[in-house]
């Protein structure tokens, strides 16, 4: 059995267009593939708890990673550890992740459980798994006709990088 990490990040839940597009793609692929186990995780409408002084205290201090504090950061890390590929539907805000998105991050890239540091910088801690990432906008921002600039797609790049995923593949859908 293989898991499907499917990371909603619309604030528009089931109504969103990208998330749609994810659903469906997602179908097909499990079609036939009986051993394909999808779990969702919706970022932007599952309550996710903010980032808190007790987690930031925590990582700062290198706290016993079992508080409390770090029970949602957990349980994100272990969805996504479990994962044999993930597929992120997000849309673009303000050029950008979507601050559920961005939140998400938050609990995930975790200094001294997802990377750890070296003496030439961060070193990543997850395997490498395939990574798809669904973006969507109202207006193009790659191509010949982008007409704002993408920080979303190079931010997610450096930030999966830096936990060890690397093979990112992000389809832009206006
Ligand atoms: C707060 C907010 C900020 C947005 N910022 C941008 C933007 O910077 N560039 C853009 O092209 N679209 C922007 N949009 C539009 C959405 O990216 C676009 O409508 C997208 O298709 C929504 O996808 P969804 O239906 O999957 O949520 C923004 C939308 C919202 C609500």
């Amino acid at each position: 059995m293989s898991t499907f990490l499917l990371l909603e990040c619309s604030p528009h839940g089931e109504r969103s267009l990208g998330g749609q597009l994810a659903r469906e793609a997602i179908e097909q692929f499990q079609f036939g593939r009986p051993d394909v186990r999808l779990v969702t995780r919706n970022v932007a409408t599952d309550g996710l708890r903010a980032i808190s002084a007790a987690y930031a205290q925590g990582l700062v201090e290198s706290w016993a990673h079992t508080s409390d504090a770090f029970l949602d950061s957990e349980q994100l890390i272990v969805e996504l550890e479990q994962s044999a590929c993930v597929l992120i539907s997000t849309p673009t805000h303000n050029f950008a992740v979507p601050s559920a998105l961005k939140l998400w991050i938050g609990h995930v890239v975790r200094d001294g459980r997802t990377f750890k540091r070296g003496t030439r910088g961060k070193i990543g801690l997850l395997k490498d798994r395939p990574t798809l990432v669904l973006v969507r906008s109202s207006t193009p921002c790659v191509g010949e006709r982008a007409s704002q600039p993408d920080f979303l797609t190079p931010y997610l790049r450096h930030v999966f990088s830096v936990i060890g995923i690397h093979s990112i593949d992000p389809a832009i859908k206006c």
